[in-house]
Order: C-alpha cells, then structure tokens, then sequence
C-alpha cells in the first residue's frame, strides 16, 4: 500500500495528461473550485498509478490510466479503457489531493482515504455528527487547538471508513465510531480504528502534517503505507487559490 500527495501547483499545465473523457468531463465544470480539485485529485492518482503500474509519467502515459465513478461516487482504475483490479482512494483539501492505492494484483479489499486541515468546528457540528463517546471525549478536551484537531481528525477517520464502505456522506455519520487509542509510531503515523454499528472493524492509521490531517482505513490491519517518492505533506501549505476566481 502506498500514498502520495500533489498540491494543484503541480498540476501540469495542457489537457495532454486527461484522456479525452476525462477532457470532456473537465469541460463541464463551471466552478473554479471543483474544476481545480477534480485535476488535482486526478494528477495524484495518475501519478501514483503510474509508479505502481511500473509506467513513466510522461503525458501520453497518464493519459492512458485513468480513474472512475461507480454510479455512487467509488473509483475504479482503467488502463486503456479496461477495468483493473487496483484498489484506490482519493480525497482533497485546500489545494492538495492524496491518493492511496494498493499493489496491482493483491486482493488488499477496499481502502478509504481522507484529508482534511485542522480548523474550528462548532460544538453543534460535533453533536450532530458524532456519536456520544466521540463528542465526550472530543468536548472534553479545552477548546482550541486540542479540541479542533480531535473534532477534524474525528470526521475525517469517519470518512475514510464510509470511502470503505462505499457509500461516503450518504451514511449517518454516527453509524460509524472512531477509536483514537494508537501510539505515534517514528514515521508521523498512528493506529485507529474506526467500528460500524453492525460491527464491522475498519482498521487505520492517521497522520498529522503541519495543518493537515490524514487519515486511511481497510478490512484489515496492515503496516502504514510507503509514501511514493515526489509527494508528501510535509512542506505543503493550505491554498484556497479558486476565491479569487470562483467561476470559470
Ligand atoms: C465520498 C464523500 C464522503 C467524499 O467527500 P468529500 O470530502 O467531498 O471529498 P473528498 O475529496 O474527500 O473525496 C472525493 C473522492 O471520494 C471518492 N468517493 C466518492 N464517493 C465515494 C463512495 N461512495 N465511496 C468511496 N469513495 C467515494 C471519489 O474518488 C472522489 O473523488 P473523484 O470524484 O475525483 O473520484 C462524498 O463525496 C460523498 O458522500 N458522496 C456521496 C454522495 C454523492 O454526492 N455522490 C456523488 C455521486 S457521483
């Protein structure tokens, strides 16, 4: 299992790198917003697929590898337009896109990723939103700091495990509850667990760099996965570049 991250910024400029669906799918996009988030969660993920796939990133390469919606919104991987067995999830925040995705031919089951930024939440965000023990242990912690980092990191653990579940936000989101109880490990990472309310256990680990909150989940538990070289979060700063231009 691997990760990467790219800020939009390294988004290469040109259509070149899309194939010609994932073209046409751009040009409909109106929003500055979800214009900028959709290259950018596609160059992660082409970039990635790429190196796992033991491809070169040239343009014509990353053309040829793309990734798609089931109906509800899940990815799937196709190269050449065929449908691949490579498990993969995607997420962005404030100007950078994550990409998480398993070796080609292992049956790792399904991932979920999520990245989020450490920001204020309100109380009512974490009363509706989180079941009883996550907003005790999140409203007993002294407002600020603490508290907004447990409240994102809460949420996005919750995400992740609904991205493993396929269904994202459509799910309450108190039918799943998180287990922060890890220990930081040298690498940045620490275990979690997230639990569903038939019992189903998704195992993860999060991550904090600098703002950012990261977190991933499966079926099972496994070792963090590697950071693919070219892309980390380590440097990376929140960008909201589209506020100055919100439609196209
Ligand atoms: C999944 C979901 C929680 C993501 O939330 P978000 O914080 O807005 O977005 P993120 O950047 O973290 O993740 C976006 C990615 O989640 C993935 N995703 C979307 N729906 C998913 C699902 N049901 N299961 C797993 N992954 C999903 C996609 O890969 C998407 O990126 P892409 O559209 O470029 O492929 C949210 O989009 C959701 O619940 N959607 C379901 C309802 C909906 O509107 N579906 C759209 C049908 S096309």
């Amino acid at each position: 299992m691997w990760w990467l991250a790219h800020g939009e910024h390294d988004v290469p400029a040109g259509a070149q790198w899309l194939s010609p669906r994932e073209q046409a799918l751009l040009a409909g996009i109106r929003y500055t917003k979800r214009h900028v988030e959709f290259l950018t969660r596609r160059y992660a993920a082409k970039r990635a697929l790429a190196t796992v796939l033991g491809r070169d990133g040239t343009a014509d390469e990353l053309a040829r590898i793309e990734v798609r919606n089931y109906p509800g919104g899940a990815p799937y991987v196709t190269l050449d337009g065929q449908a691949t067995a490579i498990e993969l999830s995607l997420s962005d925040r404030a100007g950078w896109a994550v990409c998480l995705v398993g070796a080609p031919g292992t049956a790792l089951g399904p991932l979920g990723i999520d990245l989020e930024i450490v920001e204020p939440r309100s109380r009512g965000f974490v009363e509706d939103f989180f079941t009883a023990a996550e907003r005790d242990a999140v409203l007993a912690l002294p407002e600020g700091e603490a508290r907004d980092e447990a409240a994102n990191l809460i949420w996005s653990a919750k995400e992740a495990a609904l991205k493993v579940m396929k269904v994202g936000l459509r799910a309450d989101t108190r039918e799943v509850e998180v287990s922060l109880d890890g220990m930081r490990r040298a690498d940045g990472w620490t275990s979690m667990t997230v639990t569903a309310r038939g019992g189903a256990v998704f195992p993860g680990w999060w991550r904090r760099d600098g703002l950012f909150l990261l977190t991933i989940a499966g079926t099972a538990r496994r070792e963090p996965p590697a950071l693919l070289a070219g892309g980390g979060l380590a440097t990376a700063k929140p960008t909201h570049s589209w506020l100055s231009r919100p439609m196209r």
